[in-house]
């Protein structure tokens, strides 16, 4: 029997409209867009005005599945890739299963911070070789805005909010996944810190902790440079791929100096590296499949001819990982 091949069919995308820039950000706080843009390269971001993250995901999956006659019936499984779900329960993805009317889909969350996307893409792909519906959903949704504390000017300016994802489908054709790294090192785990939550019941009286996103971002940006060069020169070693061979790295948006690093680590031109960090911010799991849409409109990426592509993400746990596609 021919093995199962997983292919992207579609793309799809949703940010709140509010966009806000830097110079909006320095009448709330002690900033400037001077500050904010040599150290990140961003410039605005999308803030949600009350939507929440199933909002941004539902709306997401509607321009995942836009103009390509997809049978809600046929998808078997939905990931939402979010660290700012609406709550604990029902999860963000059981809120667009009902949405979309998938009511044949398995349908969880994942939290893998900043690099959810990565992890639930490389989970979803081979969770649907062993399903015998055709299609799963895979999205990445943030409402950061929500976890992060106002007065905390080091935290506060990074981050945007907004939602995409892609479907996935099985196919005929050549395999899409060609190799994967996914890494966690839990001993870091203090260096990004979100929606923290004591014990509190009848026998034990706990101060309630803040939950706000805390995060050390000079341990984050040194950990990174080192070991997203290494994830994938690891995926281009198992596949005996040279970078010279892959069209383009879409690397995790969170700063436009760790995207340059890596590309002179990598020994390779910034303009394999497609940003749109500048327009967004750090949108956390929604920042890869926005950048995938956006290429996607953009005539970039599923064109006319096979493209190589790396899928590279870093976050909170600490957790990274680098996938390696070919896709058409
Ligand atoms: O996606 C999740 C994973 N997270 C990341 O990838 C984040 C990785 N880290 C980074 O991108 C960078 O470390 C940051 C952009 C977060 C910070 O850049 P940095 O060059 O590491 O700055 P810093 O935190 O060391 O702060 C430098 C200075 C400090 O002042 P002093 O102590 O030197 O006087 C800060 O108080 O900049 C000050 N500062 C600000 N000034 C104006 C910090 N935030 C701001 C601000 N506006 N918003």
């Amino acid at each position: 029997m021919e093995p199962i091949k997983i292919k992207i069919h579609s793309t799809g995308k949703y940010v709140p409209e509010k966009k806000v820039s830097n110079d909006d950000l320095s009448k709330w706080m002690d900033t400037s867009h001077e500050w904010i843009y040599k150290r990140t390269g961003i410039v605005t971001r999308h803030l949600s005005e009350g939507e929440d993250t199933s909002d941004l995901c539902i709306k997401a999956s509607r321009n995942v599945l836009e103009g390509r006659s997809i049978d809600p019936e046929d998808i078997g499984l939905i990931i939402v890739a979010t660290m700012t779900p609406d709550g604990q329960s029902p999860s963000v993805a059981s809120k667009v299963q009902a949405a979309i009317k998938a009511t044949n889909a398995m349908a969880f969350d994942l939290n893998a911070a900043c690099s959810g996307f990565v992890y639930a893409l490389s989970t979803a792909e081979k969770m649907l070789r062993h399903m015998h519906l055709p299609y799963a959903l895979v999205l990445g949704g943030e409402v950061m805005s929500k976890a992060i504390d106002w007065s905390d000017r080091k935290t506060a300016v990074l981050f945007g909010d907004g939602a995409g994802g892609v479907l996935l489908k099985k196919s005929e054709e050549d395999e899409q996944f060609l190799t994967e790294d996914l890494h966690a090192n839990g001993n870091k785990g203090y260096a990004l810190t979100s929606g923290e939550k004591k014990v509190s019941n009848p026998l034990v009286d706990t101060q309630e902790a803040s939950g706000f996103l805390t995060m050390d971002g000079r341990e984050i940006f040194n950990f990174v440079t080192k070991s997203i060069p290494k994830s994938i020169n690891k995926v281009l070693t198992d596949n005996d791929t040279s970078i010279e061979e892959v069209d383009y790295v879409l690397l995790h948006q969170a700063n436009a100096r760790i995207i340059e690093i890596v590309a002179k680590k990598l020994g390779c031109s910034i303009d394999k590296f497609p940003m749109n960090i500048q327009t967004y911010g750090n949108t956390s799991a929604a920042s890869l499949p926005i950048l995938i849409d956006e290429l996607a409109k953009d005539n970039k990426l599923f064109i006319d001819k096979k493209q190589k592509i790396i899928l590279s993400a870093f976050g909170g746990g600490l957790t990274w990982g680098t996938l390696l596609l070919e896709i058409n």
